[in-house]
């Protein structure tokens, strides 16, 4: 992974409002022909309808034409490795391969790598909705 995925990832942590958790957390989409989708977590005074960084960084990724993803990096201020969350898993794996790359970081960089098969092994797969 070329540094630029983490520095969209922590940059976009930086945006992050998470004033109830505190948690800041930032994550970064890059897809095969190198196009980069960053987001943020959202929370709002209703704690359970704010959302992670992973999905508004997919929100970006669709918004913007979607296509294969090839890597994805996840970082929070206070944790290092923080892993997507279950929920995120499962919204990731709709549209990132099982061999994509999941960058694990710290403020440093990336310190971990796992793929999105290990992230979600027996995931929830949809193809027989769209038959
Ligand atoms: N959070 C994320 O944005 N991504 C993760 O991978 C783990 C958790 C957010 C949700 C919430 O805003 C805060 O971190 C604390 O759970």
């Amino acid at each position: 992974m070329s540094h630029d995925l983490f520095l969209a990832a922590k940059a976009a942590m930086k945006n992050a409002h998470a004033p109830y958790s505190k948690f800041p957390v930032g994550a970064a989409i890059r897809t095969t022909d190198g196009r980069i989708f960053s987001g943020c977590n959202v929370e709002i005074a209703s704690y359970p309808e704010g959302w992670c960084a992973e999905t508004t960084a997919l929100g970006h990724y669709v918004t913007g034409g979607g296509g294969e993803i090839a890597e994805i990096a996840v970082i929070a201020e206070r944790m290092a490795k923080v892993t997507p969350c279950g929920g995120c898993r499962q919204r990731l794996a709709e549209f990132a391969p099982a061999e994509a790359k999941v960058y694990l970081c710290d403020d440093a960089g990336v310190v971990g790598t796992v793929t999105m098969g290990e992230l979600l092994p027996y995931g929830f797969k949809g193809g027989i909705l769209k038959k």
